[in-house]
C-alpha cells in the first residue's frame, strides 16, 4: 500500500545578542519596561519536527553542557509552545521533537526561547494550522519576555515587558563577526533586575529612556566600530557587581582584542565584535579566554528566513514495492 508520510522538518533556532538594553522602569506586573535591539545569530541549535503518533522530545547537545534542563519535560519551553498550540487550535498534535543543543543553556543568549518560537512557527507550518505571526506573538509572550521576538525573525526592536516587538528593516546589511564568552557562572534575571532596580533610583529611571537611533544605521551599512559605540546594557553594572567573574570574561574579551564587549541579556554570556573571521579565530585562542565556553559567530541581521530558507515541511510519497 502506498502511504503519504512527512520526513522530519529541520529548522534553525538562533541565539541572540541585544545590541542595546535600557531598562526604563519597573512595571505594576513586577517586571520591566525595557528598549532593545535584538539580533539573531548565525550560532544555534537544530530542531527536527515530524509529524508522530505521540508526542517526544529528545534534547542532545553539541559542546553544551545539559544538567540545568528542566528534568520534566512537560517543563521545557519547547515542549510548552506545542502546548500552547494545542490549546489554541483545541486539539491534540502529536510531534516527536529533537533538539540538538549548540547554544549554552540560561547564558542570556535565548536559546530555550528560541527553541519554543522555533516550535510555534515549526509546528503551524508542519501540521498547516494557518495561526497568523501576531497570534505566535501573543503566544510566545505567555511563554516568556524573550520569545516574540524569534517568532518575528531578523532584527528586532523589543519594547514593554518584551512582547512588543517590530521587525527592523534590515536589506542588505552585511553580518558583522560578534566573539562570545562564557566563564561558566549562572546569573539568576530576577537576581540581576534587583540588584538594577536597587542601583537606579525612581527619578534616573524615568530618564534612561534613550535608545541609540544611530544604532539603526551603522547596522545597514555594517559598520562594526559604529556598532560598537552604540552597544550598551543596562543590566550589565548590576550583573558584574553580582557576578564579578562574568566582569573579569568581558575583561578578556576586551585583552583578546573585541570591541564593544557588553552582557548578553542578564548574563552569564558576554560578547564583543571584531572586524573578521580572522580576528574573531584569534580571540578565541588568545589565552585570557582559555577555560571559557566561546564562540565567533555572525549576525544574521535578516533573520533565519533569509540566511536558511523559510520552513517547510516534505511531504513524500512512500510507494511498498513488495519483497524483490
Ligand atoms: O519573562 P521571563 O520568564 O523571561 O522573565 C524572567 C524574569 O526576568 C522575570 O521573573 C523578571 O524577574 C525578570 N524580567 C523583568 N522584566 C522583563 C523581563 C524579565 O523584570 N521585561
Amino acid at each position: 500500500m502506498n502511504a503519504l508520510y512527512y520526513v522530519p522538518m529541520k529548522c534553525f533556532s538562533p541565539a541572540k545578542i541585544n545590541l542595546t538594553l535600557r531598562v526604563l522602569g519597573l512595571r505594576e506586573d513586577g517586571f520591566h519596561s525595557l528598549d532593545s535591539v535584538v539580533v539573531p545569530l548565525g550560532l544555534g541549535d537544530d530542531l527536527f519536527l515530524e509529524r508522530a503518533e505521540a508526542t517526544s522530545l529528545v534534547v542532545e547537545g553539541e559542546g553544551v553542557a545539559l544538567e540545568a534542563m528542566p528534568g520534566d519535560p512537560e517543563r521545557n519551553l519547547a515542549l510548552r509552545a506545542l502546548r500552547l498550540l494545542e490549546r489554541e487550535v483545541g486539539h491534540t498534535l502529536p510531534t516527536a521533537m529533537v533538539i540538538h543543543k549548540r547554544i549554552p543553556l540560561g547564558g542570556g543568549l535565548g536559546g530555550g526561547s528560541s527553541n519554543a518560537a522555533t516550535v510555534l512557527r515549526g509546528v503551524n507550518t508542519l501540521w498547516e494550522l494557518g495561526v497568523s505571526q501576531a497570534r505566535l506573538c501573543a503566544l510566545g509572550a505567555e511563554l516568556g519576555s524573550d520569545v516574540a521576538q524569534f517568532v518575528l525573525d531578523g532584527t528586532v526592536r523589543m519594547q514593554g515587558r518584551g512582547e512588543q516587538v517590530t521587525r527592523m528593516s534590515m536589506a542588505g546589511a552585511p553580518p558583522l563577526w560578534i566573539v562570545l564568552a562564557n566563564g561558566g557562572g549562572h546569573c539568576p534575571t530576577p537576581q540581576v533586575y534587583r540588584a538594577f532596580d536597587a542601583q537606579v533610583g525612581e527619578e534616573s529611571l524615568t530618564t534612561r529612556g534613550k535608545v541609540c537611533d544611530t544604532l539603526h544605521l551603522s547596522l545597514r551599512k555594517g559598520d562594526p566600530e559604529c556598532v560598537a559605540e552604540a552597544v550598551c546594557n543596562d543590566l550589565e553594572t548590576p550583573c558584574f557587581e553580582l557576578f564579578p567573574e562574568v566582569a573579569r570574561t568581558a575583561e578578556a574579551l576586551r585583552a583578546a582584542g573585541c570591541t564593544g564587549v557588553t552582557l548578553c541579556g542578564s548574563g552569564a554570556t558576554v560578547f564583543g565584535l571584531v572586524s573578521s573571521r580572522e580576528e574573531g579565530e584569534r580571540a578565541l585562542a588568545h589565552p585570557a579566554l582559555s577555560g571559557c565556553w566561546r564562540a565567533c559567530t555572525q549576525t544574521l541581521p535578516d533573520g533565519v528566513m533569509a540566511a536558511h530558507g523559510p520552513l517547510t515541511p516534505i511531504v513524500m510519497v512512500r510507494i511498498h514495492v513488495g519483497q524483490p
